[in-house]
């Protein structure tokens, strides 16, 4: 038999783009040691998972006249009765109570990652450009980087803020080189965000209403509120897009979550969009990756949703976030992590903590910090990935989600041991 010739497979120029993304690493990382101390992961508690509740709703259904209902298909954008829903909720917050939507302006998708795909998918090109935040989710930036878009952040303050005369100089630099036509949406994560925990002050949200008011184009806005129900003790007060005159007849597309705040296992999120074509456009690539998001998951969550139990969960589990939020925020204080230079605001919402090393310490894939980290067996996101521009390198991600309070505790302490046998400037 003659030998096989080795054919080369092709890729689309899109395939040819993909690299392996950060996360396969910090997995790789992670499953080479299953006692691992992952501070990495973004996911919730098991422990505080609603599975006695999502069993109690199964039953119910099942039990229902109509109950094989909910093992159909459904319908593309998503059902009725979850996108009334979600509707109200939007409606439900302090101050948004007169927003002018109903369920015909949501989208329900396999968690709110999946809209954000399909919304960058249908809004740019390769080569065009999103502003980001400084740092933002780098998930997110995955999306950008297979479609080819570019990400650019926002300028940013010291403190975190957006610099509005920075802002102001990068729109006259993009207007004069053209390349304002090459930029396509505004991404803003603006609650507990992944990963820097913060919320944006409203004040700062309708500063920015105004400046997407003075371009010549329409951008779009992508508010990412994946954790606004996840606060400890109270609701960051800042409207959202949605409801901001300054926003009003801007493209605004809001994307929640339930994965959050109910059940990461159950991939459901929703988007509430204010321009019929964009959405329109958007349920077509729904339509054909999928045609509909799982019906069973959604009924679950519409179901505790309409009678009240998904807000009696939820006031359990704030606190349960925002206990053990503390108990990692304190345990990096007593190790000592301040001393050393280290800074953080204590997050008041989210699984997430966002931490600063003095400048020239470096955190990245294959420092001596990281690597220290990973032989004392504990894991984090080095905070490089969230910035657009891959730098500054001396930020860290900690998650309070997955570990048990014990273990919280312990990864702390190894966490801060590997910041002082590392050193200032390493
Ligand atoms: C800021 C942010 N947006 C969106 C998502 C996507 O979440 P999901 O697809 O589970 O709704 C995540 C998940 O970690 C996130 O942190």
């Amino acid at each position: 038999m003659e030998p096989a010739v080795l054919k080369q497979l092709r890729f689309s120029t899109m395939g040819e783009r993909l690299t392996d993304p950060a996360i396969v690493h910090l997995m790789a990382n992670a499953l080479s040691n299953p006692e691992i101390l992952s501070l990495a992961a973004g996911f919730t508690d098991n422990t505080a998972l609603p599975l006695d509740l999502v069993k109690e709703v199964v039953t119910e259904l099942a039990q229902r006249p109509d109950g094989s209902e909910i093992l159909q298909y459904g319908m593309n954008s998503g059902r009725p009765g979850l996108r009334r829903a979600v509707a109200g909720l939007l409606k439900g917050y302090s101050g948004e109570e007169s927003i002018g939507i109903d369920e015909n302006q949501v989208l329900i998708s396999n968690g709110s990652q999946q809209a954000l795909y399909i919304a960058t998918q249908v809004l740019c090109d390769p080569g065009d450009i999103v502003l980001v935040e400084k740092p933002s989710y780098f998930v997110y930036f995955e999306v950008l980087k297979g479609l080819g878009v570019e990400p650019l952040s926002l300028p940013s303050l010291p403190n975190g803020r957006i610099d509005f005369d920075g802002l102001n100089t990068l729109i006259d630099r993009l207007c004069r080189s053209g390349d304002i036509n090459r930029l396509k949406a505004l991404y803003l994560v603006t609650y507990h965000a992944n990963p820097s925990a913060r919320c944006m002050p409203e004040e700062d949200k309708r500063t920015l209403g105004k400046v997407l008011q003075s371009l010549d184009i329409a951008l779009p806005v992508i508010e990412d509120a994946a954790y606004r129900d996840l606060y400890f003790v109270d609701p960051y007060p800042a409207q959202s897009t949605l409801s901001l005159p300054e926003y009003a007849g801007l493209p605004i597309l809001y994307a929640g979550t339930f994965t959050k705040p109910f059940a990461t296992g159950m991939k459901v999120g929703y988007t509430c969009c204010t321009d019929q074509q964009l959405l329109g456009k958007m349920l077509n690539v729904k339509g054909q990756q999928d045609f509909g998001t799982a019906n069973f998951t959604q009924a679950v969550i519409e179901t505790v949703m309409h009678d009240g139990r998904y807000q009696e969960y939820l006031s359990k589990i704030r606190p349960h976030y925002g206990r053990k939020m503390k108990i990692l925020h304190n345990a990096l204080e007593e190790e000592g992590l301040r001393e050393l230079g280290w800074s953080w605001d204590e997050p008041t919402g989210g699984i997430l903590l966002w931490a600063g090393a003095p400048e020239g310490f470096d955190t990245r894939f294959g420092s001596t910090f990281y690597n220290s980290c990973l032989s004392e067996g504990v894991l984090y996101v080095p905070g490089d990935l969230c910035f657009a521009e891959g730098s500054p390198t001396n930020f860290v991600r900690l998650s309070a989600g997955v570990l048990s309070e014990d273990r919280l505790r312990e990864a702390a302490r190894k966490f801060v041991r590997s910041a002082k046998s590392t050193g200032q400037g390493a």
